[in-house]
């Protein structure tokens, strides 16, 4: 097939019956445009001029100015509504409706009654750019100073976004010779000797509660539940391990192996100090939960949550993550017990951090932290319940709202809890999804047929497309525009092309 040569402006006119403008040569600022030229070219690129002051934008714009005749353009629409998205927070890409940016930041979304809290979720299907736009999202709100925990990286995708950044992951399992402390004292080993008598007993105390309630939760990841008895002689046995019993001002660190061992061989000090009749009584009683916490020593697990941490890891960090591509071997158990340590440090953190401080959490492959059980979701839950308060933007992606279903039988309290999470999340981000999936979101989230139409059609053309709905508002059309620099950081099928990809 011959294809015709683009007519030009000049003849394009020329054809209609028109003629170009006459403008004498001394009006002419710049020479006239050469013959094939277009006339209609943009007046700045796209990136604005990279020149300071001159408003250069990392990611292409989505406004570009061009100059063109009346005749020539069939319709303008210079006063077309911007969404009512105030522009605010992490520029995300843009609305293709108006065209202009579209700005996300779910805390200043509450504050202005556009939502009800501040957590998202997203859906999509695998591929379609849902982690790349939670990553924009996170990368962009670090420059308001917000930090991020990955809770739980399944693939092990963030890794490499994280060395980008020079900060260390937290890895364990296959080939790492790293091990965690799941008794490590957290951000509270650097603060410690800045802190008066006062508040180093203050912190003590609420060290030595949380980590009783991560001792239980373990316990309970083994199917035991602890008693009230069990609790009293493990924050006892706690204290002295720390050694603040002795009057010490230093903290000792302590690891399951001492609190097991104390546990199974007692001396006449603690029986005593714990009320038991006799150190046979004491040893009875308190069977269950010895031999629960040495199942974290043996067996599977050993070796990746009993020996002191031996790597640095940076609190401070803007984005920290918990890698699990390497933990896969070993089960589930040791996926729910590094989880149950990082929630437990990761509301340490909350504790210390000032006010006015927001933070974001990611649960990327949401179904693989649904499959670990009740614990699991009730911790999901009670995350997404207290976002508001304790300054949280908490995210959740899966595949499709049934991901949370995956945690027990139909009808079961969890399954109940699971269900309710999706109401407990006023953003939903619906990235391109199959006409099967579609009707269950259209149920969940009671789109219109419109908005359905929108993920399965629409959606589905390019990646990095969604559908952004705030609470009950209309869905907006937003296309997530990634810098080349965001990309190469965070390039999810580099392992695709075989370029030494750190995800498998
Ligand atoms: N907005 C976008 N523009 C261009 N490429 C994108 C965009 N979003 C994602 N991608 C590319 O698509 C691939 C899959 O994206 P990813 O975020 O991992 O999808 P998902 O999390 O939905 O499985 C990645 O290689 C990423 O670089
Ligand atoms: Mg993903």
């Amino acid at each position: 097939m011959t294809r015709t040569p683009a007519r030009g402006a000049a003849q394009l006119l020329r054809d209609t019956g028109q003629t170009l403008p006459h403008i004498p040569p001394s009006a002419h600022p710049t020479p006239p445009p050469s013959r094939g030229e277009r006339i209609n070219r943009p007046w700045a690129p796209r990136r604005g001029r990279s020149r300071p002051g001159h408003g250069w934008s990392p990611v292409a714009a989505p406004m570009t100015v061009y100059q063109a005749t009346t005749s020539e353009i069939g319709g303008l629409f210079p006063l077309l509504a911007a969404n009512g998205i105030p522009a605010v927070g992490a520029r995300i890409g843009y609305d293709t409706l108006s065209g202009s940016a579209f700005y996300a930041h779910p805390v200043d979304w509450v504050l202005r009654g556009l939502t009800t809290n501040p957590n998202l979720v997203v859906f999509g299907e695998p591929g379609r750019g849902k982690s790349s736009t939670v990553v924009a999202f996170l990368l962009r709100m670090m420059l308001f100073g917000t930090k991020t925990l990955i809770s739980g990286d399944v693939k092990g995708e963030y890794s490499p976004l994280l060395r980008a950044l020079g900060i260390s992951p937290i890895a364990l399992g296959r080939g790492l010779s790293t091990r965690l402390n799941a008794l490590d004292l957290g951000p509270i080993a650097t603060r410690w000797d800045s802190w008066s008598a006062q508040r180093q007993r203050d912190e003590l105390d609420a060290l030595l509660a949380r980590w009783v309630k991560l001792l239980v939760a373990l316990a309970e990841a083994q199917g035991y539940a602890p008693t009230v008895t069990d609790e009293a002689v493990l924050a006892q046995v706690l204290r002295r391990l720390l050694g603040t019993t002795d009057g010490a001002s230093r903290l000792r660190p302590v690891t399951i192996p001492d609190v097991q061992r104390e546990l199974a061989d007692p001396d006449e000090q603690l029986w005593r100090e714990t009320r038991f009749a006799d150190r046979r009584q004491f040893l009875d009683t308190l069977r269950p939960i010895t031999d629960a916490l040495a199942n974290l020593i043996t067996g599977p697990l050993s070796g990746l949550f009993d020996e002191p941490t031996n790597f640095d890891l940076d609190w401070q960090a803007p984005i920290q993550s918990m890698d699990l591509s390497r933990l896969r071997g070993r089960g589930d158990q040791a996926v729910a017990v590094a989880l149950t340590c990082l929630g437990s440090w990761s509301s340490m953190i909350t504790d210390l951090q000032d006010d006015g401080e927001i933070r974001i959490v990611v649960r990327d492959e949401v179904w693989r932290q649904m499959r670990l059980g009740s614990k699991a979701v009730q911790a999901v839950d009670s995350d997404l319940r207290l976002s508001r308060a304790e300054q949280k933007i908490q995210i959740l992606v899966g595949h499709k709202p049934s991901d949370f279903l995956s945690v027990g039988s139909a009808g079961s309290q969890e399954v109940a809890i699971a269900k309710d999470l999706l109401a407990l999340c006023s953003t939903r981000i619906l990235f391109g999804q199959s006409t099967r999936v579609a009707d269950e979101l259209a149920g969940d989230f009671a789109l219109s047929t419109k908005e359905s139409e929108v993920t399965t059609g629409w959606c589905m053309e390019r990646t990095g497309r969604a559908l952004w709905k705030l609470e009950n508002s209309p869905g907006y059309k937003v296309q997530t525009v990634l810098s080349r620099v965001e990309q190469n950081a965070f390039d999810t099928n580099a392992h695709l092309r075989g370029n030494g990809g750190e995800t498998r």
